[in-house]
């Protein structure tokens, strides 16, 4: 089967978040399942673009309303990621540095859309699917089956994945020009409450709908960002499919960012030297627990809540463990985590910024790893920390409820708690230190966590009976 992923981000090539992950490794197992897996993405201005080769496959001349573009279509030379990668250049839109976070986002991912789905009409072939991610490649399902310009791609099967649904690519129906025309009874497709919608567009028109964990999918028929009814109107085409986590990249035992490699067999002396590291870096205490957060300071996350629950916590529990928290995000949260560093007496740190290389070291030295997350569709982080015996610390929610069982349950390993308040985080924190305080049953917990199999394969698997599926339903 050919399979063509279309994203914003793909690691190591552009990343922000957990959807670059994913979309870096699917497409190579996928690959090594027998498949031809493609990843097509914008060509930002990064390292990765400086530091190899590619090749021009594509030329094209477009428009997005009355404005015109070139576009080139290039592809890496060497196939190093194990996939093709196909990077689409759209000069003064895409080849800036950051992924995200310009005032013309809408314009950048639409342009981008328009050039793939331009480029694909020319292919000699059909490709057998068609994956996008996230609302900024979900208007591609919409565009193969009702703009006039592509009609004759409205058979290609289409995949929408759903990786985080509180982004939705709102835009005002003043800016419908920059959408290639389309037939007009199916004008109801864009529509959501007013707005144009790409996300829910996606979700109308995409011939299957995912999301990246069964009970993130559960939770949006109740609480979707306003997409509630449509998903619950759409139930029949929707499965939630759990992510899974590249074991090559993410590996303590030959992790290219780390120095102290350890296996399962040296987990308490390989971390001991990684929290060593940290410890020294940070000015924290080696001999208390380190508590850990890496991620995006949003709401979502639940990030607010960290500085209160630190505060809360050397209150209520004594200064009985380090807290070190790595992150960028929104300026108030940044604010207030830097703010209370002057707390500090060798047990609080912060690193307010993105920093690949550092969120490896303090998974494999941390003791903890707090996801106090409001929201969390599949969570990444809490993968990682099991694989590297960091016992995750999470708010019973989404992919966290599916992959962390509290070590007070049978077969358990995490420490989980449910509401989203500073003091539920806060005893959290307490069962941590006192967890800590019993090393046989962390020590116990540690090889628990280390064998757990939360690989690509079963997703891989998952994925292509879906488009298989859609493929019969295709030929039929
Ligand atoms: P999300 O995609 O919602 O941000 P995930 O848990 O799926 O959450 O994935 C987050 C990914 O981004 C993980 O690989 C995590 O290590 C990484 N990450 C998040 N913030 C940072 C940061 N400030 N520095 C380095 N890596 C980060
Ligand atoms: C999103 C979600 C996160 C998920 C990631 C990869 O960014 O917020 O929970 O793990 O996508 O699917």
């Amino acid at each position: 089967m050919e399979i063509i992923h279309v994203s914003a981000e793909c690691y190591p090539v552009a990343k922000a978040g957990g959807l670059g992950d994913v979309v870096g490794a699917l497409p190579r197992y996928q690959r090594e399942a027998g498949h031809v897996a493609k990843v097509v993405m914008p060509m930002y201005r990064t390292k990765f673009l400086n530091d190899n080769q590619f090749e021009v496959v594509h030329k094209g001349y477009t428009h997005m309303g009355n404005y015109w573009f070139n576009y080139t279509v290039i592809k890496e030379q060497t196939n190093r990621l194990g996939f093709d990668l196909y990077l689409v250049d759209i000069y003064g839109l895409l080849d800036r540095e950051k992924i995200y976070g310009y005032g013309d986002d809408a314009d950048r991912f639409i342009a981008f859309q328009i050039a793939v789905a331009d480029w694909i009409a020319v292919w000699r072939h059909r490709p057998d699917i068609v994956h996008v991610h996230d609302h900024h490649t979900a208007l591609l399902p919409f565009m193969f089956k009702y703009c006039y310009a592509y009609r004759h791609l409205q058979y290609i099967p289409t995949v929408l994945t759903i990786h985080n649904g509180e982004y939705q690519g709102w835009l005002g129906w003043n800016r419908s020009n920059l959408i290639p025309e389309w037939d007009s009874y199916k004008t109801g497709l864009l529509d959501w409450q007013g707005t144009i919608n790409p996300l829910a567009c996606g979700i109308r028109s995409a011939w299957k709908v995912t999301t990246v964990s069964p009970t993130y999918l559960e939770e949006m028929r109740h609480d979707a960002a306003g997409l509630e009814a449509l998903l619950e109107y759409e139930k029949g085409k929707t499965s939630g499919i759990l992510n899974g986590i590249d074991t090559v990249v993410w590996n303590p035992a030959t992790d290219y960012y780390i120095e102290d490699h350890y296996s399962i067999d040296t987990v308490e002396e390989g971390k001991q030297l990684n929290k060593l590291r940290l410890c020294d870096r940070f000015n924290l205490d080696p001999r208390k627990p380190l508590i850990t957060f890496i991620g995006r300071l949003v709401g979502e996350k639940g990030a607010d809540l960290l500085p209160q629950a630190v505060e809360d916590s050397f209150y209520y529990i004594g200064r009985k463990m380090n807290f070190l928290i790595l992150g960028s995000g929104l300026p108030d949260i940044q604010g207030r985590l830097t703010g209370i560093q002057g707390l500090a007496r060798g047990d609080y740190n912060t690193y307010i910024g993105y920093d690949e290389a550092l969120s490896h070291l303090i998974y494999a030295g941390a003791d903890f790893i707090l996801m106090p997350s409001r929201v969390e569709p599949c969570g990444l982080n809490q993968l990682y920390a099991l694989r590297y015996g960091t016992v995750p610390v999470v708010r019973n929610t989404g992919g966290l409820h599916d992959t962390v069982i509290d070590y007070g349950d049978k077969h358990g390993y995490g420490i989980r708690f449910n509401q989203e308040t500073v003091g539920d985080m806060t005893h959290g924190i307490w069962r941590s230190v006192e967890l800590y305080q019993q090393p046989q049953k962390l020590y116990e917990i540690r090889q628990r966590m280390m064998k757990l199999d939360f690989s690509w394969q079963s997703s891989v698997r998952a994925y292509l009976d879906l488009y298989e599926g859609m493929r019969k339903a295709a030929g039929e």
